[in-house]
Formats: C-alpha cells, sequence, structure tokens
C-alpha cells in the first residue's frame, strides 16, 4: 500500500456557506474563518475519523489534558492564488516536519504526511473560493494538535485532535515595528522548548509583551535566558538583518526555525550575499546602528511576511533604523517572493505545492 491510500478522507460540505457574507476588502488577521475544517482523532495509538466538516465549535471535556498541562502546538502557513485561479501553498512541507519536531518535543504522536499535507489539499480544494486574490492577501493556514485524554494526572495525553483550520487574510502588520529588546523576561532557555511552536510559548510572551506595548511598542525583541545579551526573536516573527555585507539572523534552539527565515536567507545565499546564521549580540547591533553599517532589518514570518523595524528601544534609548524606501535587500526579497507566490514567475525551488 503506498503512502497515500493509508487514510480516506470524508467530506461533509456544509449546507449553507458563509462566503457571500464576508467582505474580502477588509480582512482583519485570523477574524474569519473559512466554511470547512479538516479534523482526525488519535486514539490506541493510531490515526481515525479523518474528516472535512463545516467550520464550528468542538466538545471538549473540562478535563482535557491540553487545558490543564498544555500538550499544544501548532503551525502558520499560507496559500496564494494566481492570476488564473490556481492555488499554491508556500513550502507546507517544511511546516510538516516541523509541526513533528514540535509533537515529539512535547512527547505528542506524529501527524502522517497524508493527513497533514495531502488532508490540508483536500481542505484548500473544498474551499478554494475562500482563497483570496488581491494584492498582499492569502489564505492563512492554522494546522494544530492538542491532547484530548479528560485525565487530571500529569502524562502525556492517550488522545488527541489534530485540525486544520483557514482564514482569508491580510497584513498582519500593517506599519514599520518598533521593538524593544527584552532584557529582564525570558522566552526560552537552553534545553527548553523555544524552538518547537507550542502554545506555550505565545502565552508566556503575552504579559511582557503588554508592559511592552503599554510603553509604545509594538512588539518584542527576546534577548538569551542566562545574560539578555543576545538576539533572538520577536515572538510572532524571527529577526534578520544587513549588517555590513552580511544577512544576518540569530540561531539557536531558543527560536522557532521559522519557514520565512529559512527562505529569505537560501535566497540570500542563492543571490550571492554573504549569509550568516549565529549569535547576534546586542551590542553589536547597536554599535552597527550607530556606525551607519545596519542597512536593512525586519520581521520575517508566516503571518508577518517581512515587516521592516523602524526602531529599536534599549535601556531606555531609541535607536532609528535607516528609511524603509532604501532598504534594497529587503525589496528585492519581497518583490521576488510575491512574485513567486501568486505565480508571476517561475518556481525554480520548488517552493509552491500546487493544490
Ligand atoms: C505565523 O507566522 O504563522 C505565526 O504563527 C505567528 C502568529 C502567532 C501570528
Amino acid at each position: 500500500m503506498s503512502a497515500t491510500e493509508n487514510y480516506s478522507i470524508r467530506v461533509e460540505p456544509t449546507k449553507e456557506s458563509r462566503l457571500s457574507q464576508v467582505d474580502f476588502n477588509n480582512l482583519k488577521f485570523g477574524k474569519i474563518l473559512s466554511d470547512h475544517m479538516l479534523v482526525a482523532n488519535y486514539e490506541d495509538g493510531a490515526w481515525t475519523d479523518v474528516s472535512i466538516v463545516p467550520y464550528g465549535d468542538i466538545n471538549i471535556s473540562p478535563s482535557m489534558s491540553a487545558i490543564h498541562y498544555g500538550q499544544a502546538i501548532f503551525e502558520g502557513i499560507k496559500a496564494y492564488k494566481f492570476q488564473d485561479g490556481t492555488i499554491s501553498i508556500f513550502r507546507p512541507d517544511k511546516n510538516w516536519e516541523r509541526f513533528n519536531t514540535s509533537a515529539a518535543r512535547l512527547e505528542m504522536p506524529e501527524v502522517p504526511e497524508e493527513i497533514f499535507l495531502g488532508g490540508l489539499k483536500k481542505l484548500l480544494s473544498t474551499d478554494s473560493n475562500w482563497v483570496p486574490n488581491a494584492p498582499g492577501t492569502s489564505l492563512y493556514i492554522r494546522p494544530f494538535m492538542f491532547g484530548t485524554e479528560a485525565a487530571l494526572g500529569v502524562h502525556p495525553s492517550n488522545s488527541y485532535k489534530f485540525i486544520i483550520i483557514t482564514s482569508p487574510v491580510g497584513a498582519y502588520y500593517s506599519n514599520p515595528l518598533k521593538l524593544k529588546v527584552e532584557t529582564h523576561f525570558t522566552r526560552a532557555a537552553e534545553g527548553g522548548v523555544g524552538f518547537s511552536k507550542n502554545a506555550g510559548n505565545y502565552a508566556l510572551s503575552l504579559y511582557p509583551t503588554r508592559l511592552a506595548n503599554d510603553e509604545g511598542f509594538d512588539q518584542l525583541m527576546w534577548t538569551d535566558a542566562s545574560e539578555h545579551q543576545y538576539i533572538e526573536e520577536a515572538g510572532t516573527a524571527n529577526l534578520i538583518f544587513r549588517i555590513g555585507d552580511s544577512i544576518i539572523t540569530p540561531h539557536g534552539d531558543t527560536i522557532l526555525h521559522g519557514v520565512t527565515r529559512r527562505t529569505i536567507m537560501e535566497l540570500a545565499a542563492s543571490w550571492g550575499y554573504k549569509t550568516e546564521q549565529r549569535r547576534v549580540s546586542v551590542k553589536e547591533l547597536i554599535d552597527g546602528i550607530k556606525a551607519g553599517i545596519v542597512t536593512d532589518a525586519f520581521a520575517a514570518g508566516t503571518a508577518a511576511t517581512l515587516t521592516p523595524i523602524a526602531t529599536i528601544g534599549y535601556e531606555g534609548e531609541l535607536f532609528q533604523l535607516p528609511p524603509v524606501e532604501g532598504r534594497d535587500f529587503s525589496k528585492k526579497v519581497l518583490t521576488y517572493l510575491d512574485d513567486l507566490r501568486y505565480g508571476r514567475i517561475a518556481d525554480e525551488f520548488g517552493w509552491n505545492m500546487i493544490v
């Protein structure tokens, strides 16, 4: 039996589509959910009941393990519509791999390719009319899995739900970012779960982020747990800098290994830029800004796409990055990625998965 013949995916179409109620000219991130979702259950060591059903509430037990002990992971992926109506998902194979890496760290089962990628393709063909095609819009895809066992003892759940929901979206951030270097709170420590995309990493960021928001910042720039001297990521996205003639991104197991970050670093290397994945100290960045050698800086993520950083706050001082209009590297990346994702240029790296 081939890898694509193990699971049959049942489709129960909605009786009442909500599509006509959607204002595609006014898409707020994650507020509108498409008509269908994919749901699969894991019980007794096997995935069962893989089905595409109308989007809607699900029943859970108050003693469900994920609520109490946090076995919950997710991914963020985007699908785009070409001019001719073709639907293409951007590098979902990389998200599938990372999802299973997160699952292993949280002692959760793997989701097979046929359910994750095969199910995703089938879900998008069912909801193909939900993929927007205006410039800057896409269908945001949120696969997630959580432990469903009703039990209060601390142990890995013996049952799980894997679900994919989708949402037509525009930009996550509409303006260049003002980021605060966080020097007190910690997102992730060596040996922890920083590299995994689990719900807890986002829960712990909310309070420090709110404090930064109160000071007028959009987001935090997390630093390492032991010294708070090395830059990690922004929590909702990775960080990439152009310092001197190098394109540099912080690296290590305390940060999420983003698919957009990886894509941009691969592109930069293929265009002949010097690329580095390494520790970047706050001092190197601030000194570089002062010396005028930091010529580009941006957040990179599925939701964030590529959002320029305008200002960095560190120990009460504000440091301005060069004007966004003059940033050649990020402009070149954005143009290339837009052209590729909307099918306007050849897919030379094989990154578009056509539905
Ligand atoms: C994504 O970029 O897909 C993310 O998951 C970040 C999100 C929490 C906004």
